[in-house]
């Protein structure tokens, strides 16, 4: 019998408890032995979980307890549950996560730290897709061209409610709370932050890149407006939240914003809490992997795979490899990203105004795709002019938004999202 204690019986924590015990059979058939919650630990003891396991307010009381193999970290948070982690592998037992903060910060001293302790992370990214798995061992034998997916639940939920059916914001963001996919503080999640710590991980496996959130693009959900949506409608247009990788050259560049992608790409048919990465490897082609995204029994379903293997001796090296991979790849800086972007921006309606805007772009040397105008129907005596801009440098862009901000004639924030083919 194998003994497991749960640091954070909450949404997840709270569902393996129950599916340990709903599933022991298939599960004892697969691990080998019978896998037993010995406890776990909340902060608010009074809380009913709706499970029959031993509970504490002390982590120590699941970290300290000899008869507890494997430790099972399921809080949330950075600091404290590094602390807690790094005593669990000191103390020799195995550890499963699903926290991908944790690991976009201390990815590679855990790794250090496990050695050849089993320190298992499955469900920290893309809830119950085994992405991890497919990159870590199935795609071993390729180099990664490219990783792209959606990989926020909350976020493709929102998205897919606010664009088909016109939700609010505010209401759909405490619907996707309610359903149990958001992060304690949400502003993780619509902010972009929870999908660069998953792109990192992915990151790290495929490439060896150590990088921190600080040091790539990020931009989340919160500033797209209905013109936004019905433009990327009439064009044909769906907007995602990706996270994308890509090598180019020795260089490889990470970033994660709201992406208008074609409304026929497979990407693009993923909607509400589900989600797909997809990657591409030098002998494999393009594959794709496709599932929840959020959510107790989904993410719980990663984490017991997480802990079946553990058991059965399969566990491996943390990040999928036991020498370094390829030499020489270092992180593109965010300025040198190259996109297509989409430009949306307040404007007099008046003469002259155009011309002013397309001169400050043939100044930076920015050639326009398409353009539309529209009217503004929050501003009298405005219209919102509306472009496609070719490919061009992120720092050129960036540049345009802050000179096109100065523009006397423009009212208020340029509005932006890249554009993928
Ligand atoms: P949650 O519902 O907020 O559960 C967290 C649990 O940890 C709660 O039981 C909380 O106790 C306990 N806890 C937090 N700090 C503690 C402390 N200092 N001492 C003792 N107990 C503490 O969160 P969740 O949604 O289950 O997520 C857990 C982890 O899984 C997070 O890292 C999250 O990013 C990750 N994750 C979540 C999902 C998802 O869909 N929800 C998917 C993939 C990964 P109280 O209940 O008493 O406050
Ligand atoms: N808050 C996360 C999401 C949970 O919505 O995707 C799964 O990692």
């Amino acid at each position: 019998m194998v003994k497991i204690g749960i640091l954070g019986v909450g949404t997840v924590g709270a569902s393996v408890a129950r599916i340990l015990q709903e599933n022991a059979d298939i599960i004892e058939a697969r691990a080998g032995k019978k896998i037993v919650v010995k406890s776990g630990v909340v902060k608010d003891l009074s809380k009913d979980r709706g499970v029959s396991i031993k509970l504490s307010d002390d982590p120590n009381d699941v970290i300290d307890d000899p008869e507890i193999d494997i430790v099972i970290e399921l809080m949330g948070g950075v600091d404290e549950a590094y602390t807690l982690v790094k005593k669990a592998l000191e103390q020799k037992k195995a550890v499963v996560t699903a926290n991908k903060a944790l690991l976009a910060y201390h990815r590679y001293e855990l790794q250090e730290l496990a050695g050849d302790i089993p320190f298992m992370y499955e469900a920290s990214t893309a809830g119950g897709i085994p992405i991890i798995g497919a990159l870590r061992s199935g795609l071993s034998a390729n180099h990664i061209n490219a990783i792209q997916g959606i990989m926020n639940g909350t976020c493709n939920y929102m998205l897919t409610k606010m664009i088909h059916e016109g939700a609010d914001y505010q209401e759909i963001l405490k619907e996707a709370q309610d359903l149990g996919y958001a992060e304690a503080d949400p502003t993780f999640d619509v902010g972009g932050f929870d999908a660069s710590h998953k792109l990192l991980i992915l990151a790290s496996i495929a490439y060896g890149l150590d990088a921190k959130p600080e040091d790539i693009l990020i931009e989340g959900i919160e500033n797209i407006t209905p013109t936004d949506v019905a433009f990327a409608k009439d064009f044909e247009y769906a907007i995602k939240l990706l996270g994308i990788a890509k090598k180019v050259g020795n260089k490889v560049e990470l970033r994660v914003h709201p992406t208008m992608i074609p409304q026929e790409s497979m990407l693009a048919k993923v909607d509400g809490v589900m989600n797909a990465v997809m990657v591409n490897g030098d002998c494999v082609g393009e594959t794709m992997y496709y599932g929840p995204g959020a959510g107790g029994n989904a993410t719980a379903s990663a984490v017991i795979a997480d802990i079946v293997d553990i058991v059965r001796g399969n566990s491996g090296p943390m990040l999928g490899y036991k020498k370094p991979l390829e030499s020489g790849l270092t992180l593109l800086p965010k300025e040198e990203i190259r996109s297509h972007y989409y430009l949306r921006m307040s404007v007099d309606d008046k003469k002259g105004v155009l011309a002013e805007v397309t001169r400050l772009f043939s100044e930076l040397d920015i050639s326009i795709e398409a353009m539309m105008q529209k009217p503004d129907i929050d501003k009298d005596a405005c219209v919102e002019l509306l472009f496609v801009i070719h490919e061009c440098e992120e720092k050129t862009i960036q540049q345009a938004i802050v000179e096109l901000e100065k523009l006397d004639v423009i009212h208020g924030k340029v509005g932006m999202i890249r554009i993928e083919q």
